[in-house]
């Protein structure tokens, strides 16, 4: 029996493996499939509150890592994950998105020379001082296997020089995850337990250190929510990071009350939410790719996106870190994007592409 072990820690990772576990549940009688939780994450709303939602069994291994410097975090993440590593011996790793669980976990493995897969390599925002980025170049360089999301991650690859054999185009995860959560997600309708009205409203998330780390830029952010609430309906789910600098700043209650700010979401309310908005502004990562393949327009209030198919496609507005040009370019969501392009491969197939290139792999040659 061969065996997979798929790290999790953040909230996107929850997100990206679901239909992973899915994909290997077919195939269970010739390969287990583990699941690993950093413990990255952990409250209720940014962690079990996924679980239970997208059906993922409670994890085999959990690290208990939480919060701290980077170092700190990273390193506390990799001491454990030896030791798992040691005592479950897998055939490979496979590791999600960019966040520093990815890092630390693949870091460990081919140290023990077992095999790394990432899925969502090859993004590049080119900015360094994105903890991010590091994580992404720094796991990209040590895996595999590079299963990659969109065009500009086979270009970044084959730039820094990645062999061709261990690049496959496969498609997203956290596109297969909303197409099979579709159908739930578009019958929610979550908006009008808020008592706001279809399409009249807009969502918010903000939780990158560049927006919410530092005072001014913490201020800006209150300054622009206030500003467009007294146009429109806006909704703040907002991330832990973010309430607590927002609590240490002492901005909270600078807040109008007309700005619904409330707790992080689940996946099916949060996406229902989104689904029936004017549109959203937002840092997030995963949130530029699900607008996209919703088609509902997005303003990424940074200065870089290292998911640049979601500009080409038309849905996803770059402003640069600056909230007055966020609030210049509202007006965007008037434009109606029926016409836009869904990215290639966000089929709803590419965990089941990613298992079969394992197996295939794995079997003796
Ligand atoms: C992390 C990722 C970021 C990703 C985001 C997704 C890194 C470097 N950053 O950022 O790429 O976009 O997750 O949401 O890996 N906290 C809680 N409860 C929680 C989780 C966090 O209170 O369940 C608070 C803690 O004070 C913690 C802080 O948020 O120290 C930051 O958490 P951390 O995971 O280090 O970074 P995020 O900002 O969540
Ligand atoms: N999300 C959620 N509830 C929320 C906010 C976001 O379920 O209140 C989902 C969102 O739909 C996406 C993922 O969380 O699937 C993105 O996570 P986040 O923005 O925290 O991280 P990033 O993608 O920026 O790394």
């Amino acid at each position: 029996m061969k065996k997979v072990l798929s790290v999790v820690g953040a909230r996107p990772n929850f997100i990206k493996i679901a239909p992973i576990h899915k994909a290997f549940r077919e195939v269970e009688s010739i390969c287990e499939h583990k699941i690993c939780h950093t413990g990255q994450h952990y409250d209720t709303l940014m962690s079990d509150i996924f679980f239970d939602e997208l059906d993922i069994p409670t994890p085999d291994f959990f690290l208990n890592a939480g919060g701290g410097t980077h170092a700190k975090q990273t390193a506390t993440i990799m001491l454990r994950f030896e030791k798992i590593l040691q005592q479950y011996q897998p055939d490979i790793v496979l590791v999600p998105g960019d966040v520093n669980s990815t890092i630390a976990c693949s870091l460990t493995a081919v140290k023990l020379g077992i095999k790394v897969g990432h899925i969502e390599a090859g993004l590049r925002s080119f900015d360094r001082s994105m903890p991010e980025e590091i994580n992404r170049i720094v796991t990209d360089a040590l895996s595999d296997y590079l299963f990659v999301t969109e065009n500009s991650g086979l270009r970044n690859l084959k730039y820094e020089g990645a062999a061709d054999e261990k690049i496959f185009f496969v498609g997203n995860t956290m596109i297969d995850n909303l197409i099979q959560n579709l159908e739930k997600i578009s019958n929610k309708h979550f908006f009008s337990s808020l008592n706001l009205k279809l399409k009249e409203y807009i969502v918010t998330t903000f939780h990158r250190p560049s927006n919410v780390d530092s005072p001014d830029n913490l201020n800006e952010m209150v300054n622009f929510l206030n500003e467009v609430a007294k146009k429109y309906d806006i909704v703040f789910p907002i991330h832990p990071r973010t309430l607590n600098n927002l609590k240490k700043f002492h901005l909270l209650k600078k807040i109008n009350t007309n700005v619904h700010l409330i707790e992080p979401l689940g996946y099916i309310n949060f996406l229902s939410l989104v689904i029936d908005s004017k549109g959203v502004v937002t840092d997030s990562g995963g949130i530029q790719e699900e607008t996209c393949f919703l088609k509902i327009p997005c303003i990424t209030v940074r200065n870089s996106t290292e998911r640049p198919i979601t500009v080409e496609m038309g849905t996803n507005h770059l402003v640069g870190s600056n909230f007055d040009a966020a609030l210049n370019a509202i007006e965007v969501f008037n434009n109606s994007l029926q016409n836009t392009m869904i990215p290639p491969l966000w089929d709803g197939k590419t965990s089941k592409r990613i298992v079969e290139i394992i197996l295939h792999h794995l079997q003796p040659q």
